[in-house]
């Protein structure tokens, strides 16, 4: 099965941020580079370098953040693997992300995330398309006001992790899926769709750029939801040159969140039936490096999603490539760097045998349709 990289942003909850637009950003991103260099093992480097380079100006996404996503991309799409073989030295330590595979071992996860802003859970309604409930829902929530800000988006990423617990029987909130990527879906809602301005340096987003960002027409009570016409809105600015979105400041962000909910750093799901959440032992699963009470110190939580998801790459990526050991060094050195950055305690072994509970998390994805291209 050949997946596209914005089938990997997806899976990564970014795409509920930006429906659409990242994905043609790295769509034009590739047309221009197969244009330039006619297929050669560059393409998709090139392609990726381009991601990095428009997601900088367009969303004042740091090369850091960026990069991950580039990469988690472009493995997903499998064009990447082509590149591993023979990427260029200089452009790769540029990146300073994308350093030698490194080897990783195996293990049984797959791959989803459930929770997100606008999207359904993965394997519990339509986890592609804006479900207009969800939208009319956030709308409420900050119409009085006309502002949507980042405590709006934790209550309400509070209420959607809760739904998810008393309606989805599959409802998993998986290491990276979960506690990172759910989280940066959440986040990036402001901190890349509000309006910057001198008076609202950090931001406004009001319910009409929200509106834009997701493809929302009509008035409050009778939206049209236009999938493919996201768009960016007119006179709309971003973030300062010198104010990138980076993953320390995601990573503040998201710790900012978990200290409010708890729950969004428990590591469980469902076990098959609504309202059986199962949160995994931490202790036993990291063989002690990680416990329930240093979770939520410093960035604990957030470095152990980031290790536990270099563990699970292999099963992730089993079922979408050949060789999926390549597409994993990739995701792995990528997230090794990220996890040396944070300074987080390292993590050897992991006791999986707990995972096998949750159906959210052995469920594969072979029931998956691709949306067609709009989606890409
Ligand atoms: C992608 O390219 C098309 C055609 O050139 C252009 O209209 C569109 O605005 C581009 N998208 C982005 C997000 O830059
Ligand atoms: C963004 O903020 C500026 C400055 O306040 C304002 O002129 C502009 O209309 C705003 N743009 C949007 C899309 O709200
Ligand atoms: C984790 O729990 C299982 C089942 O109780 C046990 O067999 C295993 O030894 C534990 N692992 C660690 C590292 O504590």
């Amino acid at each position: 099965m050949k997946c596209t990289s914005a089938l990997g942003l997806a899976l990564l909850g970014v795409a509920d941020a930006f429906p659409n637009i990242l994905a043609q950003l790295e769509q034009n991103a590739s047309k221009h580079t197969i244009e330039q260099s006619k297929l050669t093992k560059r393409v998709a480097f090139d392609a990726a370098l381009q991601f990095i380079e428009s997601t900088g100006k367009v969303f004042g996404m740091a090369v850091d953040m960026s990069s991950i996503l580039a990469v988690y991309g472009a493995v997903f799409d499998g064009d990447l693997l082509e590149w591993s073989i023979g990427g260029p030295d200089s452009l790769v330590s540029l990146l300073g992300l994308l350093g030698e595979p490194q080897g990783i071992s195996g293990s049984h996860n797959k791959y989803e995330g459930d929770g997100s802003p606008t999207r359904g859970d993965l394997y519990h309604g339509n986890d592609y398309l804006l479900q207009m409930s969800q939208f009319q829902a956030l709308y409420d929530l900050g119409k009085a006001d006309d502002i949507y800000d980042i405590q709006l988006l934790t209550d309400y990423r509070a209420t959607r992790f809760q739904e998810g617990i008393n309606n989805n029987p599959y409802f998993f909130n998986g290491p990276f899926s979960g506690v990172i990527a759910q989280g940066a879906a959440w986040l990036f809602v402001y901190r890349f769709m509000a309006n910057k301005s001198a008076e609202y340096p950090e931001g406004r987003l009001n319910g009409e750029v929200l509106k834009s960002f997701y493809a929302i027409t009509g008035d409050d009570g009778d939206f049209t939801y236009t999938p493919g016409h996201e768009r960016i809105p007119d006179n709309w600015y971003t973030r300062n040159a010198l104010d990138q979105y980076t993953i320390p400041y995601l990573t503040m962000d998201n710790v900012e969140m978990i200290l409010q909910h708890i729950e969004f750093a428990s590591i469980g799901g469902n076990t098959g039936t609504t309202n059986s959440f199962v949160g995994l032992d931490i202790e036993n699963l990291t063989s002690g490096v990680y416990s329930a009470d240093t979770l939520t110190q410093g960035n604990n939580a957030i470095c152990l999603g980031m290790e536990l998801t270099i563990q699970a790459t292999p099963d992730i990526l089993s079922g979408l490539f050949l060789d999926t050991n390549a597409a994993a060094d990739k995701i792995g050195s990528a997230f090794n760097k990220v996890t040396k950055s944070l300074g987080c305690p390292q993590l050897n072994a992991v006791g999986k045998g707990q995972f096998a509970q949750f159906p959210g998390y052995t469920k594969d994805y072979s029931g998956y349709t691709p949306p067609g291209s709009s989606l890409l």
